[in-house]
């Protein structure tokens, strides 16, 4: 199967979004990847919706949002209105997580649940069969540019064993020091899709590597 690639635009020059934007609709990047974040969740805070409608109206790729926010649920038909396609929310962050995917496949986008790494695969036993996508956090949440967490490789085909049991069409997304140095062993793992920030944004030529990940074959 072929793999996605959403590049993060938390790790590129925001000071030049349109750009940053336009570079990424000319590469085979399949999404974008948006993280928000509330200073609460996580020690950071990232955009609002008056910039989330800035680079929906620039971006030609889809909307791959991952909320690193409380209370995920408050904010739902917002994150649709301004142009979500997949929403991923934190198995951490949503009290009552199966009313919360409902509500997102009610306003007609994908549904994603994120495990922080401290958050076993099991957990996802009486979810998984209602899920688009999981995202395995491979670095904690809230920064760009830190160091991959190796036991995810573990972690990863404990997942996929349960998909292959549960629900074979679940896509597994992994995010946080990923780049083609692993991109090899995690596909073997079963990953999907591959989010990518320092490794594309800070190399030298971003649509370059962002092919180099699109057609990686381990
Ligand atoms: C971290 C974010 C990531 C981050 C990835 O909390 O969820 O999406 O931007 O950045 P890199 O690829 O640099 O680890
Ligand atoms: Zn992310």
């Amino acid at each position: 199967m072929n793999h996605y690639i959403s590049p993060s635009i938390l790790n590129a020059d925001l000071g030049n979004l349109q750009s940053q934007i336009e570079l990424v609709n000319s590469s085979k990047a399949d999404w974008l990847h948006l993280d928000i974040m509330d200073g609460v969740f996580v020690p950071n805070i990232t955009f609002g919706f008056p910039v989330i409608s800035h680079i929906k109206a620039l971006s030609k790729k889809p909307l791959d949002v991952h909320l690193m926010i409380v209370e995920p649920e408050r904010y739902i038909d917002e994150f649709h209105k301004f142009g979500a396609s997949i929403l991923t929310v934190h198995y951490e962050a949503s009290r009552h997580l199966h009313r919360t995917i409902q509500l997102i496949h009610n306003s007609g986008m994908k549904a994603g649940v994120a495990l922080n790494p401290h958050s076993p695969v099991h957990l996802l036993e009486d979810i998984i069969q209602d899920l688009e996508l999981v995202l395995i956090m491979t670095v904690n949440p809230g920064f760009g540019g830190q160091k991959f967490i190796e036991n995810s490789y573990n972690k990863i085909q404990k997942l996929k064993e349960l998909i292959l049991r549960k629900n074979p069409n679940c896509l597994i997304e992994v995010d946080g020091g990923v780049s083609l140095e692993n991109m090899g062993k995690l596909l073997e793992a079963g990953v999907d899709a591959f989010v990518a920030g320092t490794s594309v944004f800070k190399s030298k030529d971003p649509v370059e590597t962002i092919r180099l990940m699109k057609e990686f074959r381990p």
